[in-house]
């Protein structure tokens, strides 16, 4: 289902297309070549000093259904009402250190930006891809051997778009649901901390 984002102003329309559905057809795999171009979007991801600190874990109902059920079975119950229906599911992690073992606090932030390039690249290729925070990460931990030094960080719950009518309530109200942003000068600021970017750059018809 498109839910384009109704922007305040144009952005690119993949930006605007992009968003976080849960309705996903549980028949229809996720070809190996889609999910090669996925990972290839997340690899041209900027980092700080170039260490490309992300780390994916992909787990494909059709080609490892074990792994699969392991991530499934770590999901919270909340997430696993709709997640169900998706036969992709890819760990988001990243390496806390740099490779001469310093500290890495971009990590998370690398990791973050590979993550939503391919979601775009999802988008791109008319697949749903939906990031969830709502995991027993030290179960994943244990269920996928993620090694000590590494954050779990997201799991993205990837497949083809399905029928809404699928989701329990409250999440195929949800589904259809108007997409809704805060306004831009409580999150933006020009000049300080602070100062609303609205007083600088004035909005249209603002
Ligand atoms: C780090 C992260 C964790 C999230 N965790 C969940 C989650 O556990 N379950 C869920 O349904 N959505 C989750 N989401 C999706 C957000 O709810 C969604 O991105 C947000 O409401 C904005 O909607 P949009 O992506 O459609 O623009 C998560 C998103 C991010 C980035």
């Amino acid at each position: 289902m498109e839910k384009p984002a109704p922007t305040l102003v144009p952005i690119h329309d993949l930006l605007a297309r992009r968003w976080s559905a849960r309705a996903m057809d549980p028949e229809a795999p996720v070809t190996a070549e889609e999910i090669l171009v996925l990972l290839e979007a997340a690899r041209w991801a900027p980092s700080c000093y170039g260490e490309e600190p992300w780390r994916l874990v992909v787990c494909d109902r059709y080609r490892d259904q074990a792994s699969w059920e392991a991530v499934q079975a770590c999901l919270a119950e909340g997430n696993r009402a709709w997640a169900r229906d998706a036969p992709v599911l890819i760990l988001v992690a990243a390496a806390l250190r740099f490779g001469d073992g310093r500290p890495n606090r971009w990590a998370a932030f690398d990791a973050g930006a590979a993550c939503e390039n391919l979601l775009l690249q999802a988008t791109a290729l008319g697949l749903v891809a939906h990031p969830m925070g709502g995991f027993d990460a030290e179960a994943l931990r244990r269920a996928l051997a993620v090694p000590e030094g590494h954050e779990l960080l997201a799991v993205v719950a990837v497949g083809r778009p399905g029928d809404p009518g699928r989701l329990p309530e409250p999440l195929r109200e949800r589904e259809l649901a108007s997409r809704r942003r805060q306004p831009p000068g409580s999150r933006c600021f020009a000049g300080r901390w602070g100062q609303p970017v609205e007083a600088i750059y004035p909005l249209p018809g603002g």
